[in-house]
């Protein structure tokens, strides 16, 4: 595997991103399995309602699409955006087990994503190589609603007195982004676009989950 986008600073590398998720698909699930509550604190976060469209960015193999799907109801609408396409299919194959008609999957960098409606929220759940992609968040906040309810959650660099946690984090980031940059912050390149958020931490500083809303406070949404 190359390491130099590894390297402090280096962007995000497409190639090598399809390459870890094409590998780690099969057994995604269950690894992600640990970070289940953080999912669903990540989700309730959205405040998401009957009627709503919600992107799921980088969905992955549709671990938050269940919940998604039944928050918004029959008449809104689930959009799910991915690029590796075994991660995908798995996803595609959860839909059309479980019959969601409601959702859309898109087999797409969310960089260059034909995003077909204006959203009112959107989740990008342990996505930390398309946060630190601006073409990726400003094409997601190109397609929100003002006053869109916009959650972050991932793994972040604890502060540097614990370094016993950032010794946890170090393996876990290597395992599943292509690039260490930003993951101080790894919300701030969309809350510059959003606004301020509100960031609460989780797993002894390891685990952080930002929330905001696009423009506007949450009272007049
Ligand atoms: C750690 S997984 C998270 C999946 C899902 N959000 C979840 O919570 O289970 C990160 C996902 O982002 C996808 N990804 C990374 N960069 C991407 C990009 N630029 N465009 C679309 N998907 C991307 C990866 O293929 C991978 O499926």
């Amino acid at each position: 595997m190359d390491t130099s986008a590894m390297w402090p600073g280096a962007a995000p590398d497409r190639a090598a991103a399809l390459a870890q998720y094409r590998s780690r698909a099969s057994f995604y699930d269950f690894e992600l399995a640990l970070f289940e509550p953080i999912r669903q604190e990540a989700i309730s976060q959205l405040a998401l309602r009957h009627g709503d469209t919600v992107l799921d960015v980088g969905c992955g193999t549709g671990l938050s699409l269940g919940r998604l799907q039944q928050e918004v109801g029959p008449k809104g609408r689930v959009i799910g955006i991915e690029q590796c396409p075994e991660m995908l299919e798995l996803a595609q194959r959860r839909v059309k087990q479980q019959g969601w008609s409601n959702v859309t999957l898109l087999c797409t960098p969310v960089e260059t994503a034909a995003i077909e409606r204006m959203a009112d929220a959107a989740l990008f759940h342990f996505t930390h190589d398309i946060l630190r992609s601006p073409e990726a968040v400003a094409n997601v906040v190109a397609h929100l609603k003002p006053a869109a309810h916009v959650v972050a959650a991932g793994i972040q660099w604890a502060g540097p007195w614990a370094w016993p946690v950032n010794w946890f984090v170090l393996p876990v980031a290597l395992h599943s982004t292509t690039s260490l940059e930003g993951l101080g912050s790894p919300w701030d390149k969309l809350a510059a676009l959003v606004g301020p958020f509100d960031v609460q931490t989780r797993c002894m500083g390891a685990v952080y989950i930002a929330s905001g809303v696009r423009g506007k406070p949450k009272a007049l949404r």
